[in-house]
This record gives C-alpha cells, sequence and structure tokens, in this order.
C-alpha cells in the first residue's frame, strides 16, 4: 500500500511514523515533507495547496491512500479533486473545510446545532464607524478573530478598547492580513482551562481520540503571544470524566448530526478547541484536521493499526474499528527558533537528535528542519516536538525535558513548564 501524507510539520512526521508501525507496512511519500519524514519515505517537491499538481502526483505514484495534514490544502480544494479523480482521502471536502476557513461560518454552524460557544457578533470592514462604536462600549475585553485563514495569526485577545482599536487598524487600516480579515469575529473573552478533542469521522460513524491540551503562548505561564503551539500533553486532569461524557453529548454529538444534516460527508478528521469558563464549556473553534502539536501526543498512545483506522474512514467503514489505547501518558515539547512567533533566523545546525532519539520512550518528530549533507539544519519557527511516554504525566514530563536538553542549536528556546503540576 501507498500512501501520500501532505505537509510538513511536526504532525506529519507523526502521522508517518504511526504509519510506519502499521502491519500493513505502507510505502510513504511526503510532500513536501521535512528532515525527519526523509527517513520514513520520499520527500516530493510539491505544494501541497497545488491542487493540480498534488493530483498529478497522487496519479504518477499510484497512491491507495491520502491523508491531508494542513488545513490550507483542504480549504483549497484538494479533498474534492482527488476524490473527483477517484482516490480515497482522510480529509474533508471544501465545503465542509468551511469550518476553519471561516469563522462566521463555523459560529454560524454552532449556533444552528445548539453547540454552546462564546457569545459574538460579525463586524464588517464597509462599516468601520459602527464597528467603533461597538467595540467603544466593550470594556469587559472582546476577542478579535479574522473570519479567513492567517496561519495562526489571525487571534487578538483585547483588555480594552483602546486594544481592539489598534487590532482594527491593523488589519483594516494597515490590511496586514488581507481579505482574510474583511469580516471579523468579535466575541466575549472567555477565562479557563482549554482543552482539544479530536475526532475521527468516516461521514456517518465517529471515533473520539484521548483528550489533549495544547500549550499555545509562546512564554511560561501561558504569557505572551499565541503561537501555533508550543507544547502538548495527553490525557488532561484538567477535565474529568463527567465533563469528558458531557463534552461528548453537547459538543461531538451535534457536531456530527450537524455535517450529516448540511450534507457535507465528512471523511476525517475534525477537532474542537474546547475552555471551561466560569459560564459552562464553550467551544471557540473547529479545525478540520488533526492538531499539531497534539498528533506528536496522541498518535503515540494509541493501539489500533494506524493504517486501517485511516482506510476506515476514508471509505466510511469506521464502524468496524475499535479504537484502542496502549501508552498511559505522553508529554510533547516544541523547541523553537528564538524570535518564534515573530521573525527567527533559520539555517542553524542540530544536534544531539540521535542520542535524544536513543532514549527510551522517547520520540523526535520534526517540524522545521531540513537536511543539507550530513548536517540537519533549522527551517522554521517550530523547530522539533520532542515527546516521551510514561505511566504518569510527571514521568513523561520528566523525560521529554532530558531529551529536550540533550538536543542542541543556536537560538533555541522552548517553554519550561508543559505539563508541569499536571
Ligand atoms: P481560535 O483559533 O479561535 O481557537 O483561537 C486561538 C486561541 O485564542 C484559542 O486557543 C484561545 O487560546 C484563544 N481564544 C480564542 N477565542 C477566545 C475567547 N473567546 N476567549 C479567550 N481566549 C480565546
Ligand atoms: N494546536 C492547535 C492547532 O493545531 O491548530
Amino acid at each position: 500500500m501507498k500512501i501520500l501524507i501532505l505537509g510538513a510539520g511536526g504532525r506529519e512526521h507523526a502521522i508517518g511514523w504511526k504509519l510506519s508501525e502499521s502491519d500493513h507496512v505502507p510505502e510513504l511519500l511526503f510532500a513536501p515533507g521535512n528532515a525527519g519524514t526523509q527517513a520514513l519515505g520520499q520527500s516530493l517537491d510539491l505544494d501541497p495547496t497545488d491542487v493540480s499538481s498534488v493530483v498529478a502526483a497522487a496519479q504518477a505514484h499510484a497512491v491507495d491512500l491520502i491523508i491531508v495534514g494542513p488545513e490550507a490544502p483542504l480549504v483549497a480544494g484538494v479533498a474534492d479533486a482527488l476524490r473527483a479523480a477517484g482516490f480515497q482521502v482522510v480529509g474533508p471536502n471544501r465545503a465542509a473545510a468551511q469550518l476553519e476557513g471561516s469563522k462566521a461560518f463555523a459560529k454560524a454552524f454552532m449556533r444552528e446545532f445548539g453547540i454552546p460557544t462564546a457569545e459574538y457578533r460579525l463586524l464588517h470592514r464597509d462599516q468601520e464607524s459602527e464597528a467603533h462604536t461597538w467595540l467603544a462600549e466593550q470594556t469587559h475585553g472582546i476577542v478579535l478573530k479574522a473570519d479567513g485563514l492567517a496561519a495562526g495569526k489571525g487571534v487578538f485577545i483585547c483588555r480594552n478598547p483602546n486594544q481592539a482599536f489598534e487590532v482594527l487598524d491593523q488589519l483594516w487600516k494597515h490590511n496586514s492580513l488581507g481579505a482574510a480579515a474583511d469580516i471579523i469575529v468579535a466575541e466575549e473573552l472567555l477565562v479557563g482551562p482549554e482543552l482539544s478533542i479530536i475526532v475521527a469521522v468516516d461521514g456517518i460513524n465517529f471515533r473520539t481520540l484521548p483528550p489533549a491540551k495544547d500549550y499555545k503562548r509562546a512564554y511560561d505561564g501561558d504569557l505572551g503571544p499565541n503561537t501555533g503551539g508550543m507544547g502538548a500533553v495527553s490525557p488532561v486532569p484538567d477535565y474529568d470524566t463527567l465533563e469528558l461524557s458531557l463534552i461528548e453529548s453537547r459538543f461531538v454529538e451535534p457536531t456530527i448530526k450537524g455535517l450529516q444534516a448540511r450534507g457535507l460527508n465528512y471523511r476525517g478528521f475534525i477537532y474542537l478547541g474546547l475552555l471551561r469558563s466560569r459560564k459552562g464549556i464553550r467551544l471557540l473553534e473547529y479545525n478540520v484536521r488533526l492538531g499539531d502539536p497534539e498528533t506528536q501526543v496522541l498518535l503515540p498512545r494509541i493501539e489500533t493499526d494506524f493504517v486501517d483506522f485511516c482506510v476506515a474512514i476514508a471509505q466510511g467503514r469506521l464502524a468496524d474499528i475499535r479504537l484502542e489505547m496502549r501508552i498511559d501518558a505522553v508529554v510533547g515539547v516544541v523547541l523553537t527558533a528564538a524570535g518564534y512567533p515573530g521573525a527567527y533566523p533559520t539555517g542553524m545546525p542540530i544536534t544531539g537528535l540521535d542520542r535524544a532519539a536513543a532514549l527510551d520512550h522517547t520520540l523526535v518528530f520534526h517540524s522545521g528542519t531540513r537536511r543539507e549533507g550530513d548536517q540537519i539544519l533549522t527551517a522554521g519557527g517550530r523547530v522539533l516536538t520532542v515527546c516521551a511516554a510514561g505511566t504518569r504525566i510527571e514521568d513523561a514530563r520528566r523525560k521529554a525535558y532530558e531529551a529536550a536538553s540533550l538536543i542542541d542549536f543556536e537560538h533555541k528556546t522552548f517553554r519550561t513548564d508543559i505539563a508541569d503540576g499536571l
């Protein structure tokens, strides 16, 4: 079996690693992949959002299954085009990818299907003075979100109206995110522990993966700017069994019913970003894919053959598959280049990868890396996700940080409090 994985990050390295453990011994291709995925399979030099090139590559290599890692190719319609060409795909079609591609679409979907979410209203670029008047009254803080895709840079937490005006200036006067911010979702600022719930859907049936927690802020103590994710842990003791079953009935099931009611035939992973506030649990966002770095801590916990699992998603046969777990806890620490999520240097040689990976129960997934001759160089803001497994979160955490300390590159930075106190 030949499987093509679209994407270039830690999530895609983890997907490839998990598939490579399967009894089916699949042949793997990555487009474009990174220095880590090169050890698992061939790299194809193509842009995953270039839909016709992806279809042509899938045909040229006669692949049996395509797994789409990131959101941009899904929003661009890569799954539609691949399915039209007769391929099996893990990843929703363009219409369903709007759940991530448009925050206004996602909010309307939540409202329609009775899924609890933060109160909100839409602000339109061509009604700027109305937006100002309304924002001036929001003294309790507000969150502004660009409607369209912004690679994790479209959410702004504003504690007072002045901060909100500054964001509006950036988005509408300086046009920092272009048309992605023509519509802004303005919603109530909620405070509380977050939770990532990822669900595999085959159109009708679904399997909920174990809960994971992502550390989104750049600095220790949840301070600093939002990032793509600085670390992750699974499971998440912040939420008890009762709350997890409530999430299943109030959030996951209505989501699946909504997808069916809209006739979206969703085949792929859907990610629910939840937060427990004083008012109760609220859904902040959908992603139409696996999370990064959540995937790096979730997949090592799964016992079920991942080739069988992904094929079942693509073929609508999840009813036949049980999701079995093995490892109790996994902690992942993301090593970044100083400056991320702002500007950062690249091209620094990385040392210690083999020593770290040789430790027991440790996995090092590459995010932004590339190979040059014998060297592996940094090639992104998030460089590696260093993961370790244990019977307790505390053990996994200690091992992950031990492994992280063996790896070095100039300007290496990381949070020191991932999974602390859990
Ligand atoms: P989103 O892409 O909508 O999930 O937003 C990214 C991150 O911004 C979330 O994971 C939260 O950390 C934060 N965030 C989003 N919406 C809210 C909100 N209404 N209140 C507080 N924080 C939020
Ligand atoms: N870790 C959050 C995301 O993948 O969007």
